[in-house]
C-alpha cells in the first residue's frame, strides 16, 4: 500500500510571548492557521528500513529529519511490532526557516500517515503527545486548521475557520534560527496592552480588516533588527493594500492577509517582480482540502 497526502503551511496571525520558562522554551499565546501552500508525501512500508528521500537537496534526509524521528518514535510506541519500515518520499514546495511550519507539518502527516499504513490504531491523544515531544508546532498540524495555541504552542483550543481570505507568503531566502529568535527577545520591548482575545474576536466575526489591523507579533522587532529586508517586505506589502502585514512566527516569511482577490493578485503580481519567493495562498478551512478522507478517520 502507498498512501499520498499533502502537508500545508501555517501563519500566526497573532504571537504574543508571555514569558521564559524553566525548561529553556517561552510559554506564549498563539492564532495559528493553516494556508494552502503544500509539501507532497508519499509513504510505502518497507520491512524494517526507515528512508527519506526529497527533492530538495537542501533538506537533510538523516536521522536529524523531524520525518523520520516521527517515524522512530511511532517505531519505539509499539516495541511488540517487529518490522515495521517505511520508503518517505518528500515533495517540497514550503520554504525552510520561513516560520511557516513545514517541517511541523510534514511530521505530523508522517504520524497520520503511519500510524495507517503500519495499523497501529495509536489514539489522536497518543500523536498529540508524540507530536508535542519533537516539536512545539507539530501538534497544531494534527488538531484543526484554525486554532488558538497556549503553554509552548502545543496546548491546543480549535477554533471554527473564518470566512476564508487570501494570505500572500513572502520568503526573503534568508533566515535566522527559531532558537536564535527566541534568545534575542527583549522582555523589556514586548510588554503590551495588546492581547490574543482582540484577535480571537474579529477572527471569529471573519472581520478581516480589523483582523489585520491587530496582527501581532512580539518576535518580528527581533527578528527584523537582523534581517533589516524583513522591513522592506512590509512595505511592500502594506502598500499593495494588504489588509495587514507580518512576519510569520520566527520568520523570515512575512505574510500579507487580503479579503479581496483582485487586491491579492495584483499583490502577489508585483511582489514576484522582487528577488524574494512569493506564494498566493488562502486559508485552510478543513482537513479534507489536503488529505484523503480514510486518513483522517484516525481513532
Ligand atoms: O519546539 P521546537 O523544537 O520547534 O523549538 C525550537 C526552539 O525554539 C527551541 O529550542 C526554543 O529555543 C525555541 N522555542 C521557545 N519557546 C517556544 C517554542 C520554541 O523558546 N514556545
Amino acid at each position: 500500500m502507498k498512501l499520498v497526502f499533502k502537508t500545508p503551511a501555517k501563519i500566526n496571525l497573532g504571537l504574543f510571548i508571555l514569558g521564559k520558562r524553566p525548561d529553556g522554551y517561552h510559554d506564549l499565546e498563539t492564532l495559528f492557521q493553516m494556508v494552502s501552500l503544500y509539501d507532497t508525501v508519499e509513504l510505502e512500508s518497507r520491512e524494517n528500513k526507515i528512508e527519506l528521500v526529497c527533492d530538495d537537496p537542501k533538506v537533510p534526509t538523516d536521522e536529524s529529519n523531524l520525518m523520520i524521528r516521527a517515524a522512530r518514535r511511532l517505531q519505539e510506541a509499539v516495541p511488540g511490532k517487529k518490522g515495521l519500515g517505511c520508503r518517505m518520499v518528500l515533495k517540497k514546495k514550503i520554504p525552510m526557516g520561513a516560520g511557516l511550519g513545514g517541517g511541523s507539518g510534514n511530521a505530523a502527516g508522517v504520524l497520520i500517515g503511519l500510524n495507517r499504513l503500519w495499523d497501529l490504531n495509536l489514539q489522536s491523544d497518543e500523536l498529540l503527545e508524540i507530536g508535542a515531544q519533537l516539536g512545539s508546532d507539530i501538534p497544531f498540524f494534527l488538531c484543526a486548521p484554525s486554532a488558538l495555541g497556549e503553554g509552548r504552542g502545543e496546548r491546543l483550543t480549535p477554533l471554527q475557520p473564518p470566512k476564508k481570505f487570501h494570505v500572500i507568503l513572502v520568503f526573503p531566502r534568508v533566515s535566522m534560527s527559531t532558537a536564535e529568535a527566541y534568545q534575542a527577545l527583549n522582555f523589556s520591548l514586548t510588554k503590551n496592552a495588546k492581547n490574543i482575545n482582540i484577535l480571537r474576536e474579529f477572527f471569529s466575526q471573519s472581520n478581516i480588516a480589523s483582523l489585520g489591523a491587530h496582527l501581532h507579533n512580539d518576535l518580528e522587532p527581533v527578528v527584523i533588527k537582523r534581517l533589516p529586508v524583513i522591513a522592506s517586505i512590509k512595505q511592500k506589502l502594506d502598500s499593495l493594500n494588504a489588509d495587514g502585514v507580518l512576519l510569520s512566527g520566527s520568520g523570515s516569511a512575512v505574510f500579507g492577509i487580503f479579503e479581496s482577490s483582485q487586491k491579492a493578485e495584483k499583490a502577489y503580481a508585483r511582489c514576484c517582480e522582487e528577488d524574494w519567493d512569493t506564494f498566493l495562498t488562502e486559508t485552510v478551512s478543513s482537513f479534507s482540502e489536503f488529505m484523503p478522507e480514510d486518513l483522517l478517520n484516525y481513532p
